[in-house]
């Protein structure tokens, strides 16, 4: 088994670039299969979600082709429409085909996708949804059948702004008759991002990154080239690595607009910023300040995919942070494997409160889930001695040979078997 070996007390400094986003690149791949021709996608990650997605691409008929960090998928010849099992086990967010399968063949058949580290994720929002377009669905044996002969638009008022149900429903009514209204709708940048591929094939799709998305029916959608935007969660958290070491870091081929809560966040711990046209430096010369309450909440609030790395960097604050997790219901799984490291965290329901320590000292941590993961490198990186972190596999889900990049920061961190 691999596990990353670091030893802490470095200051990170330097400039690295971030891939394209894997929340933005995973339901672009889905939307591969609506135009029955090619599509070309620039700046996609090396990811295992990534790889994942282009499996099931090919098990339905696409022809896929990774060239570098560009992707090619032509969907000219789909011949099936059921993903199965271990192909939908594979990824949690795997439910993100449902919507452009039934738009291109009016059938499809999915294996529940498994819930994951963080919680059960549900989908009940996306069926109800999706039922809302005339789709007919039936829940049996683990498995999802839907059925539509002909998919008809409609108003739809989301519960909750879900991003994979907001996306599902943007590729479910994309060719449906008639124009479909969603509000309460996620807002997330990923959101837009999909909105501009549907369009550059030939979908009239409007409001993406407000409350309410229009989407007006076509018949048909034809060739696309698109460049994923950047990916602002892995940016992020490189900027954290700076901020809990006291370091100076500059991200290149990043959008500060999609981060600004993460921004303020570290500006209220003490950190500086500095904002250029793509790229975004942080660096940090006095003392960690705790901050008083951190809420997770959907875009534009702090991101949920952040409060991991973001807690791992206020264990060292000068005094007592609170962090309320409002998104996902088991994201505080790091917090057990940070105690180890020395951290004082309390946790109550979905609230933790961090009281600022003096240092963390190295020890051995398990990855438990993706940011949680992630934060543990953080943490190591300003511990005192080794820091060893197994299930790694976790972290390779979203970031791109992270022991690399932090390498080229000044860290000292290394992948070992
Ligand atoms: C997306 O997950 C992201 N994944 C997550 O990133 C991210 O944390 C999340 O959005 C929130 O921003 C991808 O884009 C691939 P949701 P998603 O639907 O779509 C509940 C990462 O680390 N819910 O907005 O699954 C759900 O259980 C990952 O990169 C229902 O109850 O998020 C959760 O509590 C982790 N019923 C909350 O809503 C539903 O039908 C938010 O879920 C759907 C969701």
């Amino acid at each position: 088994m691999e596990k990353i070996v670091i030893a802490g007390g470095n200051r990170l400094e330097g400039e690295i670039k971030v891939n394209g986003a894997k929340n933005a690149v995973l339901p672009i791949l889905a939307a591969t299969i609506l135009n029955g021709g090619r599509n070309i996608i620039h700046n996609c990650p090396d990811l295992k979600d990534v790889s994942a997605s282009l499996q099931i691409l090919a098990y339905i008929g696409c022809k896929v082709e990774r060239q570098g960090t560009t992707i090619i998928v032509d969907s000219s010849n789909i011949k099936d429409y059921h993903i199965p099992e271990h192909l939908m086990r594979e990824m949690r967010s795997s439910v993100i085909f449902l919507g452009s399968i039934i738009s291109r063949c009016r059938k499809a058949v999915l294996s529940y996708p498994g819930g994951c580290e963080i919680g059960p994720r549900p989908i009940d929002l996306h069926l109800k949804s999706l039922r809302q377009l005339q789709i007919k669905i039936n829940e049996a044996h683990g498995y999802i059948y839907c059925d539509a002969n002909k998919i008809e638009a409609n108003d739809i008022n989301l519960n909750f702004p879900s991003v994979g149900a907001t996306e599902n429903l943007m590729l479910a009514a994309v060719m449906a008759e008639g124009t479909t209204i969603v509000r309460n709708v996620a807002k997330e940048p990923e959101i837009i991002d999909l909105q501009d591929y549907l369009n550059a094939m030939g979908a009239k799709i409007s409001g993406a990154g407000t409350s309410v998305i229009k989407i007006e029916g076509v018949s048909k959608l034809h060739d696309v080239e698109h460049t994923v935007i950047p990916d602002r969660i892995v940016a992020s958290t490189y900027l954290s690595a700076a901020a809990i070491t006291g370091g100076d870091i500059k991200i290149t081929n990043v959008n500060a607009e999609h981060i600004q809560a993460v921004l303020a966040a570290f500006k209220e711990c003490g950190c500086k910023i500095y904002i250029e046209e793509d790229s975004i430096a942080l660096s940090r010369t006095s003392k960690l300040q705790p901050v008083d309450v951190i809420r997770t909440l959907p875009h534009p609030g702090f991101p949920t995919d952040m409060q991991a790395p973001m807690m791992s960097v206020l264990t060292l604050a000068n005094g007592t942070s609170i962090i309320s997790e409002t998104i996902f219901e088991n994201r505080f799984k790091h917090v057990e494997e940070l105690m180890r490291m020395g951290a004082d965290i309390m946790v109550d329901g979905r609230v933790a409160v961090i009281r600022g320590v003096p240092k963390l000292t190295g020890a051995s941590v398990n990855a438990m889930d993706l940011r949680g993961g992630a934060a543990l490198v953080i943490a190591g990186l300003a511990a005192e001695g080794m820091t060893t972190i197994e299930c790694i596999h976790h972290i390779d889900r979203g970031y791109e040979k992270i022991e690399e990049k932090l390498r080229t920061l000044g860290a000292d961190i290394k992948r070992v078997n």
